[in-house]
């Protein structure tokens, strides 16, 4: 009894840690976040930290990644398998934030799929050649339900340090920035978005004042309402 008990809690600890999308709901900032992608192709979520800004970009990437949207997103909708990119400031910060919440913790590859990027929707992993235990790139199930032509997403990982040559290249969908890019990476990434009206998130902790990437979101009567009481 006791086993047959143990062994069922475990599977219910299985299950909740491989439906971190399913479980998610969205703070109220997070939803607003979320909401502006339907009518907007750049987004900054500037919040302190600890305050989900990772958690939410996360779980929109892992939409986009997967088609599979929950009933009430009133986001951006891609209708097709997409190539997203995610990025931080080094290696290592890409592989602590974007990587472990999307697919889990990154040193411990049994772990894989406990993220936000569901165990069933990961149809492959290709190891980086920089920091131990960081991705270059995650292969991910798209669609499949009902009667849409199942297909495959790639999401791959980047850093501002490499430069913005690293940066030239592919076509994409999506960009994530999480913590705040130089400008020149910024416009890169964006323009690699043109082709299929992509969009960018930015996700970041004001901690160096304002720079050139976010004064762009922000109106001429907001930079005057800074500092000021
Ligand atoms: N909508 C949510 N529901 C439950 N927990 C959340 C939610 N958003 C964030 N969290 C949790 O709050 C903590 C901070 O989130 P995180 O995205 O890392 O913050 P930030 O990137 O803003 O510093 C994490 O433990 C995260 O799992
Ligand atoms: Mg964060």
């Amino acid at each position: 009894m006791i086993r047959a008990y143990l062994a069922l809690l475990e599977e219910m600890d299985r299950r909740r840690r491989c439906n971190q999308l399913t479980a998610y709901r969205p703070y109220e900032r997070q939803t607003e976040f979320h909401a502006a992608g339907a009518t907007n192709r750049e987004r900054l979520f500037m919040a302190g930290n600890q305050l989900g800004k990772t958690r939410a970009g996360g779980a929109e990437w892992a939409m986009h990644l997967t088609g599979r949207y929950p009933d009430w997103w009133a986001g951006k909708v891609f209708d097709r398998p997409v190539r997203l990119w995610a990025a931080g400031v080094t290696g290592e910060g890409t592989r602590d934030n974007p990587q472990r919440v999307l697919v889990g913790p990154p040193q411990q590859q049994s772990e894989w799929g406990t993220g936000m990027i569901p165990a069933d929707a990961i149809a492959g992993t290709v190891m980086g050649r920089g920091a131990p235990g960081a991705l270059d790139s995650v292969v991910v199930r798209w669609g499949g339900g009902g009667d849409v032509q199942a297909g495959e997403s790639v999401l791959s990982f980047k850093s501002y340090e490499k430069g913005r040559e690293k940066w030239q290249g592919e076509t994409l969908h999506g960009v994530w920035f999480d913590e705040e890019p130089p400008l020149d990476i910024y416009s890169e990434g964006l323009t690699r978005t043109n082709a299929t009206e992509g969009i960018t998130i930015v996700t970041f902790t004001p901690l160096l004042g304002m720079s050139d990437v976010v004064l762009r979101f922000l109106t001429a009567e907001a930079v005057e309402r800074i500092g000021k009481p």
